[in-house]
Order: C-alpha cells, then sequence, then structure tokens
C-alpha cells in the first residue's frame, strides 16, 4: 500500500481547518485592498500582543522573500551577513539575500548541531577588518535550525550580545519558529528580542497557513521603507487580507503552538522508534519537528520503493524526516514498520 502522507517537507502537508476557516471568512464583501484592510489590520495587532511589544509587521508570499527583504533592510550592498553553513539562506534561496541586497555577502560559519555560537561568529568577523572584505553587519539565526534542533534563550541572548559588541545586528529565521517556541515552552519574547533580535521572519506556511509569512521588526527604525521593497519585489498582495486572515485563525486559542507541539510530538515519536532499529543512528537531538537519521543505503532505498518520501542532503547515508501539523501517529508508525522490516 503506498503512503498516505510524506516525511519529506513540513510544506506536503494542507492547510490546516482553523486557517481555512479564516480564509474563507475573509472572503466576504468588498475591503479595501494592499494591506489597508480589517484584517491585516487585527493580525499585526495580534502578533504585537502575541510578542509584548510595539513591533512592524509585514506579510510576504513566502519564507525566501521575507528573509531576503528583512536582510536586504538591515544592509548596505557592501555589508556581510554571518549565517550557518546549513542555514537556509545560503544553501536554498538560490542567492534571494546577495540579490535584493543589492550583493550583501553571506559568510558561512561552521557550528555543532546547526548552530552558531559567539564564538563562530567571532571566527568569521575576525578574519579581516581591512577595506577588501565585506563590512559585517548582520547575525542570522535559524530557529529552529535546519537540523532540527533549538537555540535556547540563553545561547540567542549571548551570539546578541556579541553582535552588539561587534556593530551587528540580529536576524532570526523563523520559518519553524513556532516548532521552537513549542518545544522551549517560552513565551515568544523570550526568545526574541527580550534576548537581542532585531527582525524575525515568522514561517506561517509551515504552521499550517495555505501560504505566507510575517516579518516583525522589534526595532522599528529598521522597517523603514520596507513597504516599499515589498513592492518592489513583487511581495506586496493586493489582496492582502487574503495572506493575512489565515493568522487569526491560527492565533485564536493558541492554535498555532498546539499544530507545533504535535508536529513535535510526531518527531519524538518517530525518533523513539528508529533508536530501537539496529543500524539507525540519530544524528542530532530531535528536538522540533524533524528527524535527521543515518540508515543503510539499502533501507534508503526500500524505503522510496515503497513510496515514501523524504530529503538526503545532509552527511552520508542521512536522511531528513519532517514531521507536520497534520502527521498522524498512524503514518509514522507505518514508516517505522517499513524501517523495521527493510533493516531485516
Ligand atoms: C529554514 C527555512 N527558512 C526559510 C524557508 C522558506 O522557504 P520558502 O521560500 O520555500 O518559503 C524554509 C523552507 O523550507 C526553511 O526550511
Amino acid at each position: 500500500m503506498q503512503p498516505i502522507q510524506h516525511f519529506a517537507s513540513d510544506n506536503y502537508a494542507g492547510v490546516c481547518p482553523e486557517a481555512l476557516a479564516a480564509f474563507v471568512a475573509a472572503n466576504a464583501g468588498h475591503a479595501p485592498a494592499y494591506g489597508e484592510d480589517e484584517w491585516t489590520r487585527k493580525v499585526s495587532d495580534r502578533l504585537r500582543e502575541l510578542f509584548e511589544t510595539d513591533c512592524d509587521v509585514y506579510f510576504v508570499f513566502n519564507g525566501t522573500a521575507a528573509n531576503s527583504l528583512a536582510l536586504a533592510s538591515l544592509c548596505q550592498s557592501y555589508h556581510s551577513v554571518v549565517c550557518h553553513e546549513l542555514a537556509h539562506v545560503e544553501t536554498d534561496e538560490c542567492g534571494g539575500p546577495e540579490f535584493f541586497s543589492n550583493g550583501s555577502k553571506l559568510l558561512p560559519a561552521h557550528g555543532a548541531q546547526g548552530k552558531l555560537t559567539p564564538a563562530s561568529v567571532l571566527e568569521v568577523i575576525s578574519r579581516r577588518s581591512d577595506i577588501h572584505y565585506p563590512k559585517p553587519r548582520v547575525v542570522t539565526l535559524t530557529q529552529s535550525t535546519e537540523v532540527g534542533t533549538v537555540y535556547r534563550p540563553a545561547e540567542v541572548a549571548a551570539i546578541s550580545a556579541c553582535a552588539r559588541e561587534h556593530g551587528l545586528r540580529v536576524h532570526m529565521d523563523g520559518a519553524r519558529f513556532a516548532n521552537a517556541v513549542a518545544s522551549l515552552g517560552v513565551a515568544p519574547a523570550e526568545i526574541t528580542w527580550k534576548v537581542g533580535v532585531d527582525v524575525l521572519c515568522f514561517g506561517g506556511t509551515k504552521m499550517g497557513l495555505p501560504v505566507g509569512e510575517a516579518v516583525v521588526f522589534f526595532d522599528r527604525r529598521l522597517s523603514e521603507d520596507f513597504a516599499y521593497r515589498c513592492k518592489q519585489s513583487g511581495q506586496l498582495a493586493s489582496k492582502m487580507r487574503f495572506l493575512s486572515a489565515p493568522w487569526l485563525g491560527i492565533l485564536e486559542d493558541e492554535v498555532w503552538l498546539k499544530h507545533a507541539r504535535h508536529a513535535n510530538a510526531m518527531a519524538q515519536r518517530l525518533a523513539s522508534g528508529l533508536m530501537q532499529v539496529p543500524g539507525a543512528r540519530l544524528m542530532f537531538p530531535v528536538e522540533s519537528n524533524g528527524v535527521f537519521c543515518e540508515l543503510p543505503p539499502a533501507v534508503l532505498d526500500g524505503l522510496r520503493a515503497r513510496g515514501w518520501r523524504f530529503y538526503t542532503f545532509i552527511g552520508a547515508g542521512g536522511a531528513r524526516f519532517m514531521c507536520g501539523w497534520d502527521t498522524l501517529p498512524a503514518s509514522v508508525d507505518a514508516l517505522l514498520a517499513d524501517v523495521r522490516a527493510l533493516a531485516g
């Protein structure tokens, strides 16, 4: 039997019912265009409440645009951005951050378990200080990281302190911010502006929205003219209410956290099962909704032959299994049963 759910990406999931209901509810009559509507105002206010601060909020269509435009707003063309070598901005955005910033260079840094540290940031920014090197201006952190780990508030605070000391701003790629908050059990403010984050790209799509991410500026001075950047890059939705309204559905009653907790719990279920399989080795601590596991090539091939989809882009023999808001325990168990059968 072919699997009915996949573990390749949390983007394989559909729209969660709460977001869909809010989307449909917004489809009533006429409303002002380009973000002047009631829904967009309400969601922005809800996000200010959630983050317990008077931040500036913008909605764009996807994470690449959110990251690229946010970073562009922090940089001049001769600046550079320190990122982890596995960061999505470095590996999966087709040069978007460089393009939208007119050339600001990404400077990849090492770091265990997908995380930067003050030392790894320092190593990159103190390599050179001459006129020929792009001037370091930003540190970008991914929360949750590309390998499913999560920065603790103290870790972000330490990196921010180091950044401040060297005149750098702090950007957070929060494509899976919800999973990190669910995992840490902290208030969103505790892992963002209170520990020095200037701008957060808050992922909506992976939380169950049909489309769209929120760019949240905690330092409002940095959002100057951001609306023009969105417009120029084709990211200003004319019918903005349909980009913003779904957020209302998930921000109500902490639905976003409920879905993120569920996805994280499914990853734990999968990880526990994999740990029992001979020849399987977890590559990173499972702290959010992704499980990275080394499996023998025959098992990986066998899984593919049985119809399972997953990525293998980290390490030799490493598979990434992502869980989403809709992942069923039965799907996890079916995947585990096939892994066990193939591992013999
Ligand atoms: C860490 C991270 N950042 C950002 C994104 C957003 O990318 P997209 O432009 O596909 O929405 C993703 C999506 O996979 C991601 O994993």
